[in-house]
């Protein structure tokens, strides 16, 4: 089969696809055919040397993927060949084959196609848990939302709607903003233009944004929790911008607030019922059409470098696919 290998740490550029030897399931393993596979962030940083996991050389990069089950492993009883799945890899799904544990792997729903399924898990996974179990959005509670036309903002801007609250998103372009705006932000903020605190303060007639989602960090949380609401809760979901950020104790005390850890794979992990749950409720809000991923490229798995690089280089609105597999 053909894959993009990261032989050695080293920028996008450096991937090269090769010739492999075809995959073969271990226990509770299955082997899926990838049709189509999306760029996350962790893409950027596994094949840097600077993500939590460091696969021995040479691996694929790719953490998510859809296709069709070719093989199962021993142990695996729930999955069948020819099932159409979605799966989250780690890495490996920039690749014609992976391998993944079963309890990685959900069905595809019928109406949705291998590209949007390859773009969904993640992302959208992610946002639920952490405004659902994590923040308990209530309907009419004001959602900001940081780097709100990335993956997981855009999902977060989506999710945030469909429970209910008025969603605020603040990006770094005009175009990002747009983004935001069709997928059915309230208001929108440019964060290098203008002072965010004071834009969300003059939008909430100075109470602040009820809960906060932040796969930014950096400058942005430094913001963002100086514009928080009586008992607000601000999520930890990522460091894009490059530095966590350290929190001063006492503003924490003075809103009587909450900053509270998203960690969606080990959610997944720790308590699959309530995250099947998640999902149910997902499928169900993208088959009514109020979760639609936004897919603002589609690559070839020769040219998936270009996407890893864009997706580093913040140049990225919603996702980037890589279909391994023509249709
Ligand atoms: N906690 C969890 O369970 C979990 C799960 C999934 C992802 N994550 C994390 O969430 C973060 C976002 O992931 P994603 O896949 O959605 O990434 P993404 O699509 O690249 O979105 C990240 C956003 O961060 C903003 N950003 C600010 N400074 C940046 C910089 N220097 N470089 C790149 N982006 C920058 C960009 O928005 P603007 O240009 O508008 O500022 C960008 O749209 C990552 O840190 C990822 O590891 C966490």
């Amino acid at each position: 089969m053909k894959a993009l290998l990261c032989k050695a740490f080293g920028p996008a550029q450096s991937l090269v696809v090769e010739q492999v030897a075809d995959l073969q399931p271990k226990r509770n393993e299955v082997v899926i055919e990838v049709h189509s596979a999306s760029v996350n962030f962790p893409d950027t940083l596994i094949i840097e040397g600077k993500y939590q996991f460091k696969p021995p050389f040479p691996f694929s990069p790719g953490g998510e993927a859809a296709g069709l089950i070719t093989a199962v492993g021993e142990g695996v009883s729930a999955l069948r060949p020819g099932d159409r799945v979605m799966a989250l890899t780690g890495w490996g799904s920039f690749a014609e084959q992976v391998a993944v544990a079963a309890y990685n792997v959900l069905p595809v729903p019928p109406a949705m196609a291998f590209d949007d399924a390859a773009a969904f898990a993640m992302t959208y996974g992610t946002s639920m848990h952490a405004l659902k179990q994590r923040a308990e959005l209530k309907a009419g509670e004001t959602l900001l939302v940081l780097g709100a036309a990335g993956g997981v903002g855009l999902a977060a801007v989506e999710i945030g709607k469909a429970m209910g609250a008025r969603v605020i998103a603040a990006a770094s372009s005009t175009a990002k903003l747009e983004a935001a705006k069709a997928a059915g932000a309230d208001e929108l903020i440019d964060y290098t233009t203008g002072n965010l605190k004071e834009q969300v303060l003059k939008l909430t007639g100075g109470q602040g944004a009820d809960v906060i989602y932040d796969p930014v960090g950096g400058d942005a949380f430094d913001a963002a929790i100086r514009c928080i609401a009586w008992n607000g809760r601000l999520l930890v979901i990522g460091f894009a911008s490059g530095r966590i950020p350290q929190l001063p104790a006492n503003l924490a005390l003075l809103k009587g607030a909450a900053v509270v850890g998203v960690f969606w794979g080990a959610f997944a992990q720790r308590q699959p019922h309530d995250n099947a749950a998640n999902f149910r409720q997902l499928f169900g809000w993208y088959e009514e059409g109020r979760l639609r991923p936004h897919i603002s490229g589609r690559y070839s798995l020769e040219d998936a470098p270009q996407a890893i690089q864009a997706l580093a280089d913040r140049q990225v609105v919603g996702k980037l696919v890589v279909q391994v597999r023509q249709a």
